[in-house]
């Protein structure tokens, strides 16, 4: 290829990602496979590797993040970003009104979902992206460019003449779904835990290696315009023209006739709230007339034509009284926040988590300190800080305990594990939460025996491991405090019934360590006996795909452990069902992957019915696999199927497949 054509080429290839990515990322609705968008990039890649000249800054291959940076510099923000005037209640949004139409006649309103994210300001010079800055102080923000260009609904380019040359601003967030587990895998990477979704976007565009921003799911939604190349008569309009340019505009943004309107617009969307996957914090109300707005003006802080309606807080201020430790199921000592206790969101919170030591530490919070707690991003109350102006100097830091607070045991703690660990097996905190976890609706389902009850059994010396719960007789049980004849027997018969639980249930109530439900129900798909199942050495666990190789290793641990093989041996004495017969059906042999919410089935019912049919499930993709089920919103599982070719069903597909439907 000669030069010329090279230089065509690269740009007709570049248009066309952008397109695509546009598509898939803001309009969620692409039209071509995942496959074929990639062999697009590699031809630009190739492309631009022989013609590095022709490399754009809105080429795509640009997003995956280029070398880290020393530090960030400071933009100043030509226009500054001002900040909004809040209302609490609907009175002072009627105040608002009322001002508002003094000083310019009747407004229509525009209502957006306020989002709890992190603003940002991006400026695009002859339709290209160039620079993009965080808020900052409203007047000076820090350049994050490099950043800003791995999220990949920020068009690198824009589409139409209108916004050419244009400063257009809006919020970055992290999505809500992705946020615990990826909290849960800083925790173990011994990284920063962050607070909610908020902080986890706050703290990605601060990074400054812009490779590790790219593997975060950061997205976006642009609200405003504030210099363009072409002059707009109303709010709604500039939205509009936002979306057509390609940028992320929140599809809830409602236009309203008067107040009146807009407050219910706000009722709605709280109650909306908890179903989106971001954060939103109220909902902002501006007037959609530029003509108007300008009759309205600015104070120094915010403009007059626009206010911000705040949702009951997630968050609270109170006293810390003592952190207390918690010793879980498989020994990991987890520091406890002991609250004063305090209305977050319209629900008292009186224990709240601080994860562990480390972050403990890292935060520096102490006995006696205010604290800010928070419940927020689908995650149990957590502190979020200390108030260390508020300190008076008695106030006590917690240290890392040497022994178990339950057994006494002295604790571990591993190099490679952030976690502090009681190492006896026998500890009673740990057999209590084995039997909680054993008992608990996803594994055995023993009802009536909840913690308290366990507390008791263990006090009383009547359980020392799970099988003793299947030699508890009514003479016993008379003994427990606050229990007659009715709720023993309802106690022993819920202990009967478990009994035919069946092998997953069974597997998962062991609570072999990072064997989920999931992971249960996959091994009892594959073996038909625990005996079975204890006898795979690692190695021929890993077969099973899916299985990774920790999960692998922790089974055959767990089988290898001689009052493991003891407890299986008593379960089967006990009757306790440990085998599935060999189920024949219209799947027999058959393997699915579910991916994606399933509207009419939760995942353990799906998995159910394939394995009553003879079916087995797996959790990843293979070429091994016979049909794979997607649901909402499918992640990567759904594209790796495409790309494979398997065989795709949709959740009433699946269902009539197994004679469900
Ligand atoms: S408009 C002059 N619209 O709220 C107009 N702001 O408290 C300025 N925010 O700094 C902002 N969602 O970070 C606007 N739909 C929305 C918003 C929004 C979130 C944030 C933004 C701003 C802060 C003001």
């Amino acid at each position: 290829m000669n030069k010329n054509e090279a230089k065509k080429q690269t740009a007709k290839l570049r248009d066309e990602i952008n397109y695509h990515n546009h598509k898939y990322y803001v309009e969620n609705n692409p039209v071509i496979s995942d496959y074929e968008y990639d062999m697009l990039l590699k031809s630009l890649e190739a492309l631009e590797a022989q013609f590095p000249d022709f490399i754009t800054p809105d080429s795509p291959t640009q997003r995956i993040g280029g070398e880290p940076l020393k530090g960030f510099t400071t933009v100043d923000h030509k226009i500054s970003m001002l900040s909004l005037e809040n209302a609490y209640s609907y009175d002072e949004l009627n105040e608002f009104d009322e001002r508002v139409k003094k000083n310019a006649g009747d407004v229509e309103y525009v209502c957006e979902p306020k989002i709890d994210g992190v603003s940002i300001a991006l400026i695009y010079e002859q339709g290209v992206f160039v620079r993009g800055a965080t808020r900052g102080d409203g007047q000076k923000g820090d350049d994050v460019t490099a950043n800003l260009r791995t999220i990949h609904s920020i068009p690198l380019r824009v589409q139409g003449s209108d916004l050419k040359n244009a400063e257009v601003r809006g919020e970055v967030y992290f999505p809500i779904s992705t946020f615990k587990k990826f909290n849960k895998e800083q925790e173990k990477k011994g990284e920063q835990v962050f607070a909610n979704p908020r902080n986890a976007a706050a703290g990605s565009l601060r990074q400054l290696d812009p490779r590790i921003v790219a593997t975060r799911p950061l997205d976006t939604f642009l609200y405003y315009i504030s210099h363009s190349d072409t002059d707009f008569k109303t709010h709604e309009k500039s939205l509009e023209t936002l979306r057509t340019a390609g940028f992320r505009v929140n599809p809830l943004i409602k236009k309203v006739r008067n107040i009146k309107e807009a407050i219910t617009f706000c009722k709605d969307l709280e109650q909306k709230r908890e179903t989106l996957d971001y954060e939103i914090d109220g909902v902002v109300l501006k007037v959609n007339s530029f003509a108007q707005q300008r009759q309205l003006g600015a104070t120094i802080k915010h403009p007059r034509w626009a206010i911000a309606f705040k949702f009951t807080a997630k968050q609270a201020t109170t006293r810390l009284n003592d952190i207390v430790i918690q010793v879980g199921r498989t020994g990991t000592l987890t520091p406890v926040a002991v609250l004063e206790p305090v209305q977050v969101g319209g629900v008292t919170v009186s224990r709240a988590t601080l994860h562990n030591f480390d972050e403990l530490k890292r935060k520096d919070i102490r006995i006696g300190d205010m604290v800010l707690v928070e419940r927020s991003g689908d995650v149990i109350p957590q502190v979020v800080k200390s108030i260390i102006e508020k300190r008076k100097g008695d106030e006590k830091a917690r240290a890392i305990p040497k022994k178990c607070p339950v057994c006494g045991s002295e604790v571990i703690r591993t190099i490679d594990e952030v976690a502090v660990r009681c190492p006896n097996k026998q500890c009673p905190a740990r057999l209590k939460w084995r039997i909680d976890y054993f008992a608990s609706r996803d594994a055995m389902d023993i009802d009536h025996l909840g913690g308290q009850t366990v507390d008791k059994l263990i006090e009383k010396g009547l359980v020392d491991t799970i099988a003793d719960l299947y030699n508890l007789n009514k003479e016993d049980l008379l003994t427990l405090e606050g229990f007659k004849d009715k709720s023993v027997e309802n106690l022993l018969a819920s202990i009967e019934k478990s009994k035919q639980q069946g092998l997953a249930r069974l597997i998962y109530g062991l609570g072999i360590r990072h064997v989920g439900k999931f992971a249960a129900q996959i091994l009892a798909s594959h073996y038909p006996s625990i005996d079975e199942l204890a006898k795979k050495t690692a190695e021929e666990l890993t077969q099973i795909h899916g299985l990774g190789e920790k999960t692998a290793q922790a089974i055959a641990t767990f089988f290898a452990t001689e009052e493991n093989i003891d407890l299986i041996n008593k379960l089967k004495d006990i009757g306790i069902r440990t085998k599935e017969a060999k189920k024949e059906g219209r799947l027999t042999g058959k393997k699915f992957v579910f991916t994606g919410g399933l509207q009419t089935l939760s995942r353990p019912d799906a998995s159910d019915l394939v394995m009553k049919n003879g079916g087995m499930v797996s959790s990843a993709i293979g070429k091994d696999i016979d049909y794979v089920v997607v649901g909402a919103d499918p992640g990567s599982k759904y594209d790796k199927a495409k790309k494979l070719g398997l065989v795709i069903l949709s959740e009433n597909e699946f269902k009539k497949l197994a004679g469900a439907a």
